[in-house]
Order: C-alpha cells, then structure tokens, then sequence
C-alpha cells in the first residue's frame, strides 16, 4: 500500500499512456491497477488499499493539483493566506457523490474484479496532512508550519472543513463496498506533541466518530468497519491514539514492536498494531530481508515484558519506493508467511 505500484512493471507500463488522475478517475483503470499486485502476489496478500491518492479531496474541494513525474504531487494555487479560504474556487460545502463519485465507482467495480479474494480497504489522508499539501509552500509563506502558528483560528477552519469532507468521503466508500478504512496521517510527525494535539488529534478523532455516527445512523443501519490510523513520526502520541476511535494504529519503524505495545496499553488494549518494518530493508538483499522479518514478528509476538500485542498486521513502516525488485517484495511476504504463522 501507499504508493506502492510504483515499484511494478505492469503499472509503469500502464502508466506510460495514461495520467496519474486520469487512472483514478477511471473505475477500469483503477480497478485493473488495485488488482494487479493481487494478482502477481496472490496468496500472500490479506488484503488490497484502492487506487487513489489522498489529494483527491483537496482537488473535490476546488483546488488544482497535478501530480508531475520525479516531482511527485505539485499545487499551482496554494492558499497563501486566510483571505483565499473564502475564494470561490474553494468550495465551502462539498457533495462527495458528486465530487468524488468515480471513487466510488472504482470500489464497486474493484469489490466485483477482487470475486472474494482479499478484502478493500479504502481510505483518505488526514486534515493535518491535506493542509499541508493546500497551502503549499510560497515565498510568502514557506512552512505550512507557518500557517497554523500565523493563522491559527483560519487553520482550524480550514481543518474543520477539511474533517466534514473527509468523513464523508469514508461514508461513501463504505457504502460503495470498502470493508477497512485508513486515514494516513503522513505528515503528523512535522509537528511538536503540543502542536499534533492542537492541529491533528481533534480532527482525526472527529473523523472517526463522524464516520461511526452516520454509518449507524443509516437507514437501515450498516456495520462500522475496521479503522486504521497511520500517524507517521507521531509515537509520542500513541498513549493517546488509542482513545482516538480507531481500532488498529499503523506504526513507523522508529519505534520497536516492544515499546509500541507498552505505548499502547499491552495485552489489554482495545487497539491492534500495524507496522513497521523499515521499508529500506526492501534494497538490503534477501538475508537482510529474511533476519529482519524474523526479527519484527518475534518482536510483536512476544512483545517482552509487557506481553504480546492484542492483534498484528504485518506492513511495512511507511510505502515501498519506486527501485525496488518485485522478487525482493514476494521474498519478503514469503518471509512475513514464514515467521509469522
Ligand atoms: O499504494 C497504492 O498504489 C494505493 C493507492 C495510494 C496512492 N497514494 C497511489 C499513488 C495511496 C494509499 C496513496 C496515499 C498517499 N498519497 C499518501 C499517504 C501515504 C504516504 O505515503 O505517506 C500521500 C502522502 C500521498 C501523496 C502523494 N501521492 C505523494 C507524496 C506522491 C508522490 C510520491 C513520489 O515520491 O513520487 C503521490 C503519487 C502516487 N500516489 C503514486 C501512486 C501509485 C506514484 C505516482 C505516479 O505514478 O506518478
């Protein structure tokens, strides 16, 4: 997951004659990407994360963003002060069905291409890290940091608006036929404990229980799925994540599966761990591979003084980059198969 087709052939090639928004807009494109490491690993695979990208909701919010190639995601009209919250390209209120349908479309069709295989997730970045893609980086304002300390009230705003828009996008991919959902905080950790709690913590939180709320408050009510929370570089926070209504925190590797245990309440906890393998290991060669994966199970399943974790899923700590060997990947879930049962 996460960025991760980069690194197969069969998604350069078909990349090489379509867009990057143009696949995410397109439910058979879309579906045939999500499918295709499915397909080249299947059986080591629990589970497949939608082809998207988490800047499709500032894009459904009004804003233009283009993902150029070496260069990654680039934003031509960054908000650059409060006054641009109130410009007409940045829609106040937005319908998800209407905005991001096509999203939509692909989780159906790709529910229907997966026939039962491995479960969808489906997911959304989180307000924190979307604003720091919005407002960019200008001359006038360089940091997004700057914004949240220059214009904190504005800042809330705007993650508030943010919030509404992104639970509702979840709603909506539950209801197309998601079974997990995601909300990557990948920028969480730029920001100080204080700042993570005054800027992120909130609105991830109101995500959860906005999705909760209007999933049971349906007519007639549906199950709330599974919900992970990845707050990258955030491990001083996991005490808190807990509480944060999510049921599984993906882990960073700059924390061992010992010490996230401990930070998260042990045997007792009512969270499941995801991680953390640092996906450098991917370019260490198969020995290095095999020792580290052998380590990173041991860690979780015996977890030292505080006992083992309540329930792992074996991930990287972050996406897999554009080098690495396809084999190198199979060798690795092999290994994660290996050590794991
Ligand atoms: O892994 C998958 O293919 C599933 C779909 C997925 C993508 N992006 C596709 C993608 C998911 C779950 C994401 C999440 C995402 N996107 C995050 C959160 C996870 C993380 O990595 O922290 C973030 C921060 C983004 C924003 C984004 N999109 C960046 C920074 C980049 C550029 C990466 C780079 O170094 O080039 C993207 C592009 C992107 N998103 C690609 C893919 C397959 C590669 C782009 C291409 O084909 O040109």
């Amino acid at each position: 997951m996460r960025q991760a087709g980069r690194y197969l052939p069969e998604f350069r090639e078909l990349r090489k004659s379509h867009g990057f928004f143009e696949i995410c807009r397109t439910p058979e494109l879309a579906t045939e990407i999500t499918l295709q490491p499915i397909r080249r690993y299947s059986g080591l695979l629990d589970a497949s994360i939608i082809f998207s990208d988490i800047l499709v909701v500032p894009q459904a919010m009004g804003m233009v963003v283009e993902m150029h190639d070496g260069a990654g995601p680039v934003f031509p009209e960054p908000l650059a002060a409060p006054g641009d919250l109130d410009l007409k390209r940045l829609r106040d209120k937005v319908d998800v069905d209407k905005e991001l349908g096509y999203v939509f479309d692909a989780i159906t069709m790709t529910r229907k291409g997966l026939k039962g295989e491995v479960p969808l997730i489906g997911f959304c970045g989180a307000p924190w890290t979307l604003l720091a893609y919005m407002v960019g980086s200008s001359k006038s304002m360089p940091s997004p940091k700057q914004w949240i300390f220059k214009y904190p009230e504005e800042s809330k705003r705007l993650l508030s608006r943010i919030t509404i828009v992104c639970a509702d996008f979840l709603v909506g991919q539950i209801k197309a036929g998601a079974q997990l959902l995601q909300v990557f905080d990948s920028n969480a950790g730029d920001l100080s404990p204080h700042d993570f709690a005054t800027f992120s913590l909130p609105y991830l939180k109101e995500i959860a229980s906005s999705v909760r709320t209007q999933l049971s408050s349906h007519s007639p009510p549906i199950p709330i799925p599974p919900m992970t929370l990845f707050a990258k570089g955030a491990n001083h926070a996991l005490p808190e994540l807990v509480d944060a209504g999510y049921d599984t925190l993906g882990l960073d590797w700059v924390i061992s599966p010992q010490a996230a245990i401990a930070a998260t309440g042990g045997p007792s906890t009512k969270v499941a761990l995801q991680g953390n393998i640092d996906p450098s290991i991917l370019y260490g060669g198969r020995d290095a591979i095999e020792r580290e994966v052998k380590r990173m199970c041991e860690g979780f399943k015996s977890g030292g003084s505080e006992g083992r974790c309540k329930g792992w899923i074996a991930n990287l700590g972050h996406g897999i980059t554009p080098g690495v060997d396809p084999a190198d990947m199979q060798w690795f879930l092999e290994c994660v198969h290996k050590y794991s049962s």
